[in-house]
């Protein structure tokens, strides 16, 4: 038993992709289980940068066993081109292997997601517009197709034109967007069947016989807290459960192959699209985090928001996940700002104060961040070892951070590359 779960805390983009690469480099088997091509990990390894966003991190390691689950959804043009740029730079993906239950992101869920979001106007969710919304809503519409049929032409032909007629439908006379080519995309999808057909494997069996061999596994999370489906930010989420819990569904194991869970968050809060931010600073300040920190979005390129550490919202991360560890990232980020802010807990407008993150946005709405000031620091961080090393003021942050999120900081990152990390 020595399954990790590693998943963001706060609205992703907390940098799990460093954590995850750490943790990947001690593992044999890595797993994707939820979400699609809407994530975005970026790896240094070597010297050269890879942008990641359906194949597991694990990849640059020889010997490291890859598994896409069957909860993903998979863009199989984009995973093409992923798998293309991975081979182009030697990396080799005899590794790699993806669950037949595995649902397809099709060019209609795309449209679809770009034609809802405009018919939602100032409403809109802002989402990654990479048909991840309408992908699932096939699959739990029970219209899906999955990498089965993707590989088998046959069924995949026949199933896309029942199901890409239907979607033509609604594209064009409800929304009134230009129809997909039907045929064409039967055409080009079967050749990218044809390139991943190999890979495709039952990785619920995998993962069981990995573990029972005494195989370290790794499921790395996409996404985060904040952005599940029932747990996050509703609507202001995507449409899968990043969530510990939803690497067992997402996978095919249970939840007692698991011994550590891991929690991701930076020193402070950002998150892109739309949905409410309690501790955002649309100031000087906040624009000082976005630019040391390059806050802009790996799949997106938009410019991150960004906030003070709330330590409601990894208090609520901790609990809904079952954290046994945190990472602090880009604490070096925060130096030199000035003098540093903690979200304690909430004020509602008659003057209560809560501590638990309220359950729907109404609540939250009506909340008003309580703050705790700390001293700031100057030095330059980024070289330090132990966390004794770290500037006394920095040292206090992160003991605080520890007692209000009730969850032991197990690492912090004080800088980009992978050895910028201080273990405790
Ligand atoms: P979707 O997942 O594309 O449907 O987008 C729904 C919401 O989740 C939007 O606010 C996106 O910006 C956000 N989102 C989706 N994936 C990620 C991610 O990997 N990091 C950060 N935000 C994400």
């Amino acid at each position: 038993m020595s399954a990790s779960i590693v998943v963001g805390t706060q609205w992703g983009d907390e940098g799990k992709g460093k954590i995850i690469d750490i943790i990947a480099s001690r593992a044999d088997v890595v797993v994707r289980s939820q979400g699609g091509n809407n994530a975005g990990h970026t790896v240094v390894s070597g010297g050269q940068t890879y942008k990641l966003h359906l194949i597991p991190s694990g990849i640059l390691y020889k010997n490291t066993l890859c598994l896409i689950g069957a909860g993903v959804v998979m863009d199989p043009k984009d995973f093409v081109g992923e798998m293309d740029m991975l081979e182009g730079r030697g990396v080799s993906l005899d590794n790699l292997r993806i669950d037949p239950r595995a649902h397809i992101t099709m060019p209609w869920h795309i449209e679809l997601d770009g034609l809802s979001e405009k018919f939602r106007g100032n409403a809109d969710i802002g989402t990654t517009k990479r048909g991840i919304g309408p992908a699932y809503m096939d699959k739990y519409e029970r219209c899906g197709i999955r990498a089965y049929d993707l590989i088998h032409p046959e069924i995949f032909a026949e199933k896309a034109r029942s199901t890409g007629m239907l979607k033509n439908k609604i594209i064009t006379e409800v929304y009134g967007g230009k129809p997909v080519d039907i045929e064409a995309v039967i055409r080009e999808y079967t050749e990218y069947g044809k390139r991943i057909a190999k890979y495709v494997d039952d990785v619920s069996v995998i993962v069981y016989n990995a573990d029972k061999e005494g195989k370290t596994i790794m499921f790395e999370g996409a996404q985060a807290t904040l952005l599940d489906i029932d747990f996050g930010t509703y609507p202001y989420v995507t449409s899968s459960h990043p969530l510990s819990a939803g690497v067992c569904v997402g996978t095919g194991i249970g939840p007692m192959m698991i011994r550590d869970i891991i929690g991701v968050a930076k020193a402070y809060t950002t998150r892109v699209g739309k949905g409410p931010f309690p501790t955002e600073l649309e100031n000087e300040t906040g624009d000082m985090i976005r630019n040391k920190g390059g806050e802009f979005g790996t799949t997106t390129g938009r410019p991150r928001r960004t906030g003070w550490f709330d330590a409601v919202i990894v208090r609520h991360s901790v609990r809904v996940n079952g954290l046994s560890k945190l990472a602090i990232n880009k604490l070096d980020t925060l130096s030199g700002i000035g003098d540093l802010k903690i979200c304690t807990a909430y004020e509602k407008k008659d003057g209560t104060v809560i501590k638990d993150f309220p359950p729907v946005l109404e609540e939250l709405a009506d909340c008003k961040p309580v703050y705790e000031m700390f001293e700031g620091f100057n030095e330059d961080i980024s070289r330090c070892k132990a966390f004794e090393e770290l500037p006394k003021s920095c040292q206090r942050y992160i003991e605080r951070l520890e007692e209000l999120c009730g969850c032991k900081i197990a690492m912090i990152g004080n800088g980009p590359d992978r050895t910028q990390i201080i273990e405790r």
